[in-house]
């Protein structure tokens, strides 16, 4: 796989690089040297969850293009080094510890999904990098240390606004859970989930395992089948979310049936994979592009222009605001240095973004609304904005 990307070389390797993630040649383009600050990045783009790190990794390169179109940080244009983790585990760790010790990265940018964040957040405490995740909403992620940030909601407040959102809207009083025992994400949010659903009253009916990756889920299905509930919960990745969807009607749990997940489930790829299955599915997430905030708009726009008429989707909202509070923090801190960077990363007050103010508390955690989106027609449609 590619194994750094300078954002300004002009060369051949630059053009496959720029073609294969999607995006156009940057109009100014200078070499990752003395005079530019290097920003690593860690992304799935290839693999299982590739949607999730090209997304992420478009919405940072606009950010980046931009900050350098208006000058860059300190003087100086910021050069993002990034390299592909394949989705595979145990890529992320050998990646950042490689992007600190050769590449000299100031800080990092990474990753969406929590299992892969928490195998690079104790690389990044452990050498005072400052790492930045603009999605992982796992709240063992920032646990990690004072050096670990993330620029999104935790889990905690995802899995209690679909509880509530289970009862309120979906008149759900038994739901099954089935959850993906590979991911740390899963796990947290089937637990999030459950306590807050069951201390107002539901029940959990079935509560079924599957492991990401897996393709078959008949077994879980039938079971849970047998159990009654009014509604399925599926905690996990879009991948899956698509398939087990898909086999529960196949069993027979047809729409109207309600199936529901959290915002592991935003990819164009679950309507691609999931088909007509996914109607009456529902999920929360980070942002919606139907927002008709002028910031969401301007967002959507320059977006669609840079990367071929793709509208943008949670994580490259995500993607882009984590730079942008990156830079924001180098401004401040005046300097690249590990402390004093972290130190203005965690005073980061009111920082308006596409998704909303991020306001970093003592634990390193941003508190922002969820929309909770629809699958209607073979499309994605808003549904509500959920307020911390
Ligand atoms: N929140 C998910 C995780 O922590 C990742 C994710 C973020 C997925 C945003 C989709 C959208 O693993």
């Amino acid at each position: 796989m590619k194994k750094w990307f300078s954002y300004f070389v002009p060369t051949l390797a630059v053009g496959l690089i720029l073609s294969f993630t999607g995006c156009k040649k940057s109009a100014e383009e200078t070499a990752a040297d003395g005079n530019t600050i290097k920003v690593g990045e860690f992304a799935s783009l290839t693999g299982k969850e590739a949607a999730f790190g090209n997304s992420s990794h478009k919405g940072t390169l606009l950010a980046i293009d931009e900050i350098n179109a208006h000058g860059g940080v300190l003087g100086k244009k910021i050069a993002l080094v990034y390299e592909d983790n394949q989705t595979k585990p145990g890529e992320s760790a050998t990646i950042v510890r490689k992007l600190i010790s050769r590449d000299k990265v100031v800080a990092i940018l990474g990753e969406v999904a929590s299992g892969r964040s928490l195998e690079a957040a104790p690389i990044c405490q452990q050498n005072q990098i400052p790492m930045i995740s603009p999605s992982s909403t796992n709240p063992k992620v920032t646990e990690v240390g004072d050096y670990i940030f993330r620029v999104c909601f935790t889990d905690p407040f995802q899995g209690k606004l679909i509880a509530n959102f289970a009862k309120q809207t979906l008149k759900a009083t038994k739901v099954a859970v089935l959850t993906d025992v590979a991911s740390p994400y899963s796990v947290g949010l089937a637990t999030y989930f459950k306590e807050p659903f069951t201390a107002n009253g539901g029940t959990i009916v079935a509560d079924q395992k599957y492991s990401g990756g897996d393709k078959d889920f008949k077994a879980q299905l039938t079971a849970i089948k047998a159990a009654n509930p009014d509604a399925i919960f599926v905690p996990g990745y879009y991948t899956e979310a698509a398939l087990i969807t898909q086999q529960a009607r196949q069993l027979g749990m047809n729409p109207p049936f309600p199936l529901f997940g959290g915002d592991g489930w935003e990819a164009q790829e679950l309507i691609q994979i999931g088909g007509k299955a996914m109607e009456n599915t529902y999920y929360s997430t980070h942002y919606s592009s139907e927002a008709e905030s002028p910031m969401v708009q301007d967002f959507v726009k320059k977006y669609k222009a840079k990367f071929n008429g793709e509208i943008p989707d949670a994580m490259a909202a995500l993607g882009y605001d984590s730079a942008m509070v990156l830079a924001d923090a180098i401004k401040r801190a005046g300097t690249t240095d590990g402390p004093k960077l972290r130190d203005a990363i965690a005073t980061t007050k009111d920082y308006v973004g596409v998704t909303g103010k991020t306001t970093l508390d003592a634990n390193r955690n941003a508190t922002k609304a969820a929309v909770v989106i629809t699958v209607k027609d073979g499309k994605f449609k808003y549904v509500e904005t959920i307020n911390p």
